[in-house]
C-alpha cells in the first residue's frame, strides 16, 4: 500500500456535493488530489478554498468523452481513483437521462482503464437506489433489488447497477482491485438548494417560510447519513486492506418517516411554515435502511453524527446560501417587490433556486 503522502487521487465529481468534503478529507491526510469534473451539479464555490493549496489540481472535462490527453498520457503518478461523477438527484439525473446512463457505463468504463493503466485502486460510488423499490427490509448487500429498468429513474439505478458490474468485471480478470459502496441518503453543508431531494427541499422551504412539500403520505422512511460519517467510510473502504471485495453498504441505520424529518425540522428553525402534501413520484421508494453489518466487520465504520447535529450545521449552511443571495443586487430588488406585492416570505429561497440553476 502506498504510504499516505505519496498518494495522488483522481476524483471524478470532486467538485459535487460528496466529492468536495473527500477532497478535503484527502487534502487533510496529506494526500495530493485531482479534481475531474464536468460542473454539470458541481459547483466550483465547492473547491474555491482550495484554489492556493499546492497539491490540489483541478481538470475540467466530461467522463463520457475520452479522458484529457494530460491525465490518460501523464506521467503523474495516479495511486487511487474515486469514481464520484453523476448527478444525484432525481430533477438533475432526469433532466439528461441518456447522459446520466452514459455517465455510469462509459464514464466508469475509462475510469477504470485508466487505474488499470496506472495500477491505481479504484471506489465506485454506487447507490442504494440499486436496490430499487425494495422488497426486502433492512437492505443487505447480498440482495439483488427490485428496480423498474424503463422508468424515469432507471437511467440512474440501471447506470449505477451496471457501472457495479463493469467494475466486479475489472476485479475478477485481477485488472484493477475495486471498491464499491452503495451510498444511502447523504446529506451536509454544500448540497444544492435546488436539488430537489427532501433534506434541502425542507430546510429550504422551511427558512423561507413557506409550504414544506411532502411527496405522498410521508410515512414513507429513509435513513440520513451525515457527510463527514459517509466520507470516514469512502476513506477506510478505499484504503483497508481486509480480503473483502463484496459491494457495502455505506448509510446511517437510523430510519424516519418523512414527515418525521420535516417536523423535526420546524422545530428546529421555528419556521411558521406548514406542510403541504404533493403525489408521490413514480417508482419512489417506500422504505430506506442500510444494513450495515458489513460496514462494521470490514471497516470497522458506523455513522457517529447525530441527526439533529448534523441538521444544524445544513440548515446554517443553507441560510448562509439565502442571505449570500439577498446580498445580490437583482435579489434584494425581487425581495422588495415580493415585500410591495405582499407576497410571503418565501421569496428569498424561490431566487436562491433559480440563482443556483
Ligand atoms: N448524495 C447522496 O445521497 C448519494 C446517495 C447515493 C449515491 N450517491 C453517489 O455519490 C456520488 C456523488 O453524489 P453527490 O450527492 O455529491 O452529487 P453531486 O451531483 O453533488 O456530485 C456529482 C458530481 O459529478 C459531476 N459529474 C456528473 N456527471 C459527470 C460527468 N459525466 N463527467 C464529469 N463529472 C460529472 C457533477 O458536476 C458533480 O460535481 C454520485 O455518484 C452519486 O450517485 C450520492
Amino acid at each position: 500500500m502506498t504510504c499516505e503522502n505519496d498518494a495522488i487521487a483522481l476524483v471524478a465529481g470532486g467538485a459535487g456535493f460528496i466529492g468536495s468534503h473527500l477532497i478535503d478529507a484527502l487534502l487533510g491526510r496529506g494526500w495530493r488530489v485531482i479534481c475531474l469534473d464536468n460542473f454539470q451539479t458541481g459547483r466550483f464555490d465547492n473547491v474555491r478554498h482550495l484554489e492556493r493549496e499546492p497539491r490540489f489540481d483541478v481538470c475540467e472535462a466530461d467522463i463520457i468523452d475520452p479522458l484529457p490527453v494530460r491525465l490518460a498520457r501523464s506521467r503523474v503518478p495516479i495511486t487511487h481513483v474515486f469514481n464520484l461523477a453523476c448527478a444525484a438527484s432525481p430533477p438533475h439525473y432526469q433532466a439528461d437521462p441518456e447522459h446520466t446512463l452514459l455517465t455510469s457505463v462509459v464514464g466508469t468504463h475509462h475510469l477504470l482503464q485508466l487505474a488499470e493503466q496506472r495500477g491505481a485502486r479504484f471506489l465506485l460510488a454506487s447507490t442504494s437506489e440499486v436496490y430499487g423499490d425494495p422488497e426486502v427490509h433492512p437492505q443487505q448487500e447480498s440482495y439483488w433489488g427490485h428496480v423498474n429498468p424503463i422508468g424515469p429513474r432507471a437511467c440512474y439505478d440501471e447506470g449505477k447497477r451496471a457501472a457495479e458490474t463493469l467494475s466486479f468485471d475489472f476485479l475478477r480478470t485481477a485488472r484493477v482491485d475495486v471498491r464499491v459502496a452503495r451510498i444511502f441518503n447523504t446529506y451536509g453543508p454544500r448540497m444544492r438548494a435546488d436539488d430537489g431531494r427532501v433534506v434541502s427541499n425542507v430546510i429550504t422551504q422551511a427558512l423561507a417560510g413557506d409550504d414544506i412539500t411532502i411527496y405522498g403520505s410521508g410515512e414513507q422512511t429513509r435513513s440520513f447519513c451525515y457527510v463527514d460519517d459517509l466520507v470516514d467510510g469512502l476513506l477506510r473502504l478505499m484504503t483497508h486492506e481486509q480480503d473483502y471485495r463484496g459491494a457495502i453498504n455505506l448509510g446511517n441505520p437510523h430510519e424516519l418517516k418523512v414527515h418525521e424529518l420535516a417536523d423535526l425540522v420546524v422545530a428546529m428553525t421555528g419556521t411558521r411554515s406548514i406542510v403541504s402534501y404533493k403525489p408521490l413520484p413514480i417508482d419512489d421508494p417506500r422504505r430506506r435502511r442500510p444494513d450495515i453489518g458489513i460496514a462494521r466487520r470490514v471497516l470497522g465504520w458506523s455513522p457517529r453524527v447525530h441527526l439533529e447535529v448534523g441538521l444544524e450545521k445544513t440548515i446554517a449552511h443553507f441560510a448562509a446560501e439565502a442571505r449570500a443571495a439577498a446580498d445580490l443586487p437583482f435579489v434584494r430588488s425581487a425581495v422588495r417587490r415580493a415585500r410591495s406585492t405582499g407576497a410571503r416570505r418565501s421569496t428569498p429561497s424561490t431566487v436562491v433556486a433559480h440563482y443556483e440553476r
